[in-house]
């Protein structure tokens, strides 16, 4: 079997912004040939695997396959304007570069503007999508407009890398989530309950594919695997307390919800009987799929289960190996003991 490494790497390499997740539905599931009971695209795009359980309840991870990207919105002379899609900074794609999804790919400089050197500096002192522009290195408007359109989608221009432990990316939120479900469910043998794995469309423009996945499967139990902030780096954030190789991350809560406290305080179990290093999550920004989950129908219970992560939405997402094998390992334990 590949290793967790060489999924991380596929996964993250993937181009799939919101709303062009087509691709990395694909790799996904590829990679869980033979190793799931059933699956169904539904009809936004979600990819739903699942293996039976010998009792009759249900538990959902999610993790969504979407990443942060850019549109193309207006085409000058031979320069591009750019909108986000989802929470995508200017300041990061000055120094990444964008690469479009068309083919063969077509690469974007971001410059910024200034006709002044007081200008140039005060716009990136002040930067944002008003103030740059992207290069693709055409001679006109209508060479530009044979290879890019109105709407033609871009992600960060950005490799996987390893080392000393870690995983570097793009992508990694939430790429990283859709790996720890894949190889959960190539681990996963006769589970004692249903496990649904959803691979979720479009949340970061809004938890869109979570929030009807809820409503069709109605599962007893609902978790979502994404990353979180790891704060561990000089100066960092002092209000949170994440770090990289302290294990995954139990989310108390964040911006858009309140993890379940049954379901929290029995993954904080399962952790210590098993003895999983795990810390627990306060995030001060930010939200994840269970905040969808935990609202549907006559309400869910949801959690979520974090990858701390360093420098969430650049082009290089830093996270721990040993981080991600212990988020296996705690989820694979939690099915067999979830409702105990
Ligand atoms: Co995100
Ligand atoms: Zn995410």
């Amino acid at each position: 079997m590949e290793k967790l490494r060489d999924l991380v790497k596929k996964f993250t390499e993937v181009e799939g912004p919101s709303g062009r997740e087509e691709e990395i539905r694909e790799a996904i599931l590829r990679s869980l040939d033979g190793h799931v009971d059933g699956y169904r695209v539904d009809k936004v795009g979600n990819l739903i695997v699942w293996k039976n359980g010998r009792e009759n309840k249900k538990i959902l991870f999610d993790a969504h396959m979407d990443e942060i990207g850019v549109v193309v919105t207006h085409i000058d002379e031979a320069f591009l304007r750019v909108e986000p899609i989802g929470g995508m900074s200017p300041r990061y794609l000055l120094g990444a570069g964008i690469r479009f999804l068309v083919d063969p790919p077509v690469y974007g400089i971001v410059g910024v503007e200034g006709e002044s050197i007081e200008e140039y500096n005060k716009n990136l002192k002040e930067l944002s999508f008003d103030k740059i522009y992207v290069d693709v290195c055409a001679s006109s408007k209508e060479e530009l407009m044979e290879r890019i359109k109105i709407g033609t989608f871009g992600v960060y221009d950005s490799r996987f890398r390893e080392s000393a432990g870690r995983y570097v990316s793009k992508a990694m939120d939430d790429r990283i989530g859709c790996a720890v479900l894949v190889q959960l469910m190539r681990e996963l043998v006769d589970p004692r309950y249903t496990v649904y794995c959803v691979f979720s469309m479009q949340e970061e423009t809004g938890l869109v594919g979570a929030s009807v996945a809820a409503y069709d499967l109605q599962p007893d139990v609902a978790i979502a695997v994404d990353v979180t902030a790891s704060v561990d780096t000089p100066k960092a954030n002092k209000r949170m307390a994440m770090k990289l190789d302290a294990g995954p991350a139990i989310k108390v809560m964040d911006r858009a919800s309140i993890s379940d406290r049954k379901v929290v305080d029995r993954l904080i179990e399962v952790a210590e009987k098993h003895g999983i290093p795990h810390q627990m999550e306060v995030l001060i920004l930010g939200g994840t799929n269970a905040a969808a989950y935990q609202r549907t129908r006559s309400g869910i219970p949801s959690a979520t289960v974090s990858i701390p992560t360093r420098y969430v939405h650049s082009p290089h997402e830093v996270v721990s190996e040993s981080d991600v094998l212990n988020t296996v390992k705690l989820l694979k334990h939690y099915v067999e003991e979830a409702f105990d």
